[in-house]
Formats: structure tokens, C-alpha cells, sequence
């Protein structure tokens, strides 16, 4: 079956189990899924059940869709995520975005947790991010383009919508918090850096280093959406200062961190939409 009538295929089926409404997308990442507790009037479907879904595999990653409201904006939000490193292809790791286009979002946030490389950041801290950088060995769009899902070359000249970035800071300052801004550059995985890979990729403009996102955000833009997106720092890679960093440690830093992460993605959606 064709990717569009896989997307239709599970688009329908969604519909047809909850109403939905234009909800604003919602990726909640490693460790990072706590919000999805707060959701009111939770319809919770498991990914094992909805048909052409893939299947997370990941510690940590639930594998849900949640449809609710979070202060009163309809959201669907995704508790766990595809990784490339686990193994599928890029259009599964983009297909629930495809979907979620389908559903009618033309918002989504997307959250991760991440290794800085800038010297300013510290563990827990979150990044906005502004830009990124595609290490992925591969990119979502190859392949004959797809033109009821966007145009064969598409502008990123704004990956992250840079009035939400704004939003961001201004619901950061409502909560007595000051986040970073930077860029996030994407990578395979499931190694973590090196020390010279962290010191590459700082060199050439990346603020903060993850195995995610980036896939996801090229297929939003291309679907035409509007992105914003977070970034736990949950371990550093700044010269220097690189130390061991395991999965768990990411995980334990990331969920310190997501009540401060959870507090300002309600504020933004009542900014953008209240
Ligand atoms: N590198 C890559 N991915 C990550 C990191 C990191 O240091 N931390 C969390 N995800």
C-alpha cells in the first residue's frame, strides 16, 4: 500500500475512534512524557493498535496517542517517539507526522533531551531551538516526492516558527525561568559523541546534539507546518568537560526537568491559541 493511503488508512481510523478538532501536535520525548498526565478528557489509544503504526521499542518511550485538551487547547499529543537508530525507515519515523497533518495540526512542538555543546548550558537546562543541522546519513524527502504532501524542494529558511520561539522566551519569563536559544543538530546515534565528534559539531553551529527531531521537523515543513520544539540538556558535551553519559542518566535528567518543560508548553498553547 502507498504511503497516502497508509496515512488515510490511519487518519480514518483515528477519526473514527475520537472527535478531533484541529488539535496542536504535541512529541513528547525521552523522559519527557509526564505532561501527558495532565491532558483532560484523555481518549488514549496504544500504538500497537492503530493500524501501519510502528512499534516503540525504547525504555522510557510508552508508545501512546493521547487526545484531550491541556488549558483548554485540543491536543494530540504522542508519548514516545520512532527512532532511526532503532531501526526504521525515515518514512516510518515521520509517518505519525504525516498523520497528525492529516488530522488537521498545523501546530506541533516537539521536546527531546539532548547533549550541550554550548559552554553556557548546564544539565537541565532547556533550549529553544531556532535552527538545526541534518547529520542523519539520510534525510525523510528522498525518494519521488509526494506532491499531495508538499513541494519537491522545500524552503527551510525558517525551520522553527520564529513567533513561537518568541512565545517561548515570554512564556519562560511568565514562569520566572530564562531558557537558552540555539541550534540542534541531529544525529543517528546510538552511540553518544565522542569527544571529537561534540567538538565537530560545536564547530560547525550546533548548540545542542540529539538523536531526533530533526527528521520529524523536515517532514512538518514540508506537510507546511508551524514548529516549535524544546531541548533538555541532560548531559554535556562541551570541551573539556565530556564525561560518561549513559541512557539512564539521560532519562533521570530529563524527567527533573520536565515540570519546567511541562509548565511552559501549557503557557505557550494558551499564548497561541487562547
Ligand atoms: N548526544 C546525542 N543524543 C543525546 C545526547 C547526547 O549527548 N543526550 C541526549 N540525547
Amino acid at each position: 500500500m502507498n504511503i497516502l493511503d497508509r496515512i488515510n488508512e490511519t487518519a480514518a481510523y483515528l477519526r473514527d475512534k475520537v472527535a478531533i478538532d484541529k488539535p496542536v501536535g504535541i512529541i513528547l520525548g525521552t523522559g519527557l512524557g509526564n505532561l501527558a498526565d495532565e491532558i483532560e478528557n484523555p481518549t488514549s489509544i496504544d500504538y500497537a493498535s492503530i493500524p501501519h503504526f510502528p512499534q516503540s521499542t525504547v525504555e522510557g518511550h510508552d508508545g501512546k496517542l493521547i487526545f484531550g485538551q491541556l488549558n483548554g487547547v485540543e491536543v494530540l499529543a504522542m508519548k514516545g517517539r520512532f527512532h532511526f537508530y532503532e531501526g526504521y525507515d525515515m518514512d516510518q519515523v515521520v509517518f505519525p507526522i504525516r498523520v497528525m497533518r492529516r488530522l488537521g495540526v498545523q501546530t506541533l512542538i516537539l521536546s527531546n533531551a539532548s547533549g550541550g555543546m554550548n559552554p553556557d548550558f548546564k544539565v537541565g537546562d532547556i533550549m529553544i531551538l531556532n535552527d538545526q543541522i541534518n547529520l542523519f546519513p539520510t534525510n525523510p524527502l528522498i525518494g519521488p516526492n509526494i506532491k499531495e504532501l508538499g513541494p519537491r524542494f522545500p524552503d527551510m529558511s525558517e525551520p522553527y516558527n520564529l513567533n513561537y520561539v518568541k512565545a517561548l522566551h515570554e512564556c519562560a519569563s511568565d514562569h520566572g525561568m530564562k531558557l537558552h536559544e540555539g541550534v540542534y543538530a541531529g544525529v543517528s546515534g546510538p552511540c553518544f559523541e565522542t569527544p571529537a565528534e561534540y567538538k565537530y559539531i560545536r564547530t560547525i553551529g550546533g548548540d545542542a546534539v540529539g538523536m531526533s527531531t530533526v527528521p520529524e521537523n523536515i517532514a512538518a515543513k514540508h506537510l507546511g507546518m508551524d514548529v516549535a520544539a524544546l531541548s533538555v540538556i541532560t548531559d554535556l558535551g562541551i570541551e573539556g568537560l565530556v564525561e560518561t553519559v549513559s541512557h539512564e542518566e539521560v532519562q533521570k535528567a530529563a524527567q527533573d526537568a520536565e515540570p519546567k518543560l511541562a509548565a511552559i508548553v501549557k503557557s505557550f498553547l494558551q499564548k497561541i491559541q487562547g
